[in-house]
């Protein structure tokens, strides 16, 4: 179940191109078993329809001050309470500008100013507009007035400009809501999370290397930072991109991963193995492409070291995490492991089969500590991470 569930958000848009996002912004919220009522400045309603907000949230759109038949119902003040959240996005200049004097003017600067439940703003303008020092004068104030700044992403914006200004994609602003109401249970914690494959390179076009799609790892690096963690997240080649609140630092080899994380371990509290390591690195590596001949080609792999069992063996380790991917003797394998490795738990997972494992988007895994093992249900990766987050928590305390 979603973290939103239940939640009862107030999104509001305001007048930009943007607010054509929020049509599936809405849409995901109330997938997530939100409860939405959406408010509209007359500028936003140029640029997407009350109607089309509608049917999306199930409710009215609320968009007038002074309606009397909406101050019957639900005003702006019962509204303002009513809220656990207020999205504004997109939240064009203007209306940033209008929130930083305090004005209401119209019925969603009124809630603005009325609530007291989290304020959560996305903005979206012209890089131009983005960059002037008034503009960043706003933004510097909100920061301070304790309001969420999601954003604004850097590319092509509808008006031809390159750079920054662009909102958030939906996805991207669900989970920024989601942390808002996650709790902090990894507040004033450092976590270390590695993730992904690393490649080993034989010359400079060719590599070995194995299926692991990050996914794990990064939805571990996710729940820690909404956990509320510093999250340094050291990632192998993915296609994925670095989580909210964490900071990623790039790897290819086993051994640049080595590097990168005793660099980073010695302040962590938690470090959180998910990377499929490569066993093996050639023992030579050749400056140029190899040329294809027609006889046996003999290569000389050698062992990589295990970068968590060098963690778990430094003279003052974190709570150390393992993950066992294995095709058979599971279980055992990951006790093995845990042993050999010395760390304190290690989460045993079945690779190799359908919805489970390498790529997929789910998991089915049991995790094993000197005390005892817990076998979890089949689950989302994203839900998985976050249970065992508030796990791995619990025993940090
Ligand atoms: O590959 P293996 O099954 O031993 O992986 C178990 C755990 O050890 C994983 O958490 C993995 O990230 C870690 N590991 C490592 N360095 C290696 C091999 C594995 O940190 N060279």
């Amino acid at each position: 179940m979603s973290i939103l569930s239940g939640k009862k958000i107030i999104l509001g848009i305001t007048g930009g191109i943007a607010a054509y996002k929020c049509v599936e912004f809405a849409r995901a919220l109330t997938q997530a078993g939100a409860k939405v009522r959406v408010v509209m400045t007359d500028a936003a309603k140029a640029f997407v329809t009350p109607m089309t907000l509608q049917a999306v949230s199930h409710y009215p759109v609320h968009d007038d001050l002074f309606d009397p038949e909406a101050e019957a119902a639900m005003g702006h003040i019962q509204l303002a309470r009513w809220a656990d959240a207020v999205v504004v996005a997109p939240a064009s200049a203007d209306f940033i500008a209008r929130l930083i004097h305090g004005r209401s003017n119209d019925l969603l600067s009124t809630l603005c100013l009325a609530t007291n439940a989290p304020l959560v703003v996305a903005p979206a303008m012209n890089q131009q507009m983005w960059t002037n020092a008034a503009t960043r004068a706003n933004l510097t104030q909100l920061a301070q007035r304790g309001v969420t700044v999601c954003g604004p992403a850097s590319g092509i914006q509808a008006c031809g400009d390159v750079g920054p200004g662009r909102m958030l994609e939906p996805p991207e602003l669900l989970t920024h809501l989601e942390n808002i109401f996650t709790p902090k249970l990894l507040a004033g914690t450092r976590v270390l999370v590695t993730a992904g494959p690393t490649r080993e390179p034989f010359d400079p076009v060719r590599y070995l290397s194995n299926y692991s799609s990050g996914k794990m790892g990064y939805a571990m690096a996710a729940a820690a930072a909404a956990a509320g963690a510093e999250v340094v997240l050291v990632s192998g080649p993915v296609a994925l991109e670095a989580p909210v609140g964490t900071r990623q630092v790039k790897v290819e080899t086993a051994l640049e991963m080595l590097a990168a994380v005793m660099q980073e371990v010695k302040s962590c509290q938690l470090f959180i193995s998910t990377a499929a390591v490569a066993d093996y690195r050639f023992e030579e590596v050749a400056d140029s492409k190899h040329k294809k001949a027609q006889d046996n080609l003999q290569l000389n792999l050698m062992p990589n070291p295990d970068i968590l069992a060098q963690v778990a063996s430094l003279p003052n380790p974190p709570m150390t995490i393992g993950f066992a991917a294995e095709t058979d003797n599971v279980l055992a394998a990951a006790r093995t492991k845990l042993k050999t490795k010395k760390i304190d738990m290690i989460v045993a997972n079945q690779v190799g089969i359908p919805d489970q494992g390498f790529d997929s988007d789910t998991n089915i895994v049991t995790l094993i500590s000197q005390e005892g093992e817990q076998a979890f249900p089949p689950m989302l990766k994203t839900q998985l991470a976050r249970e065992l987050i508030n796990y791995f928590s619990e025993r940090l305390r």
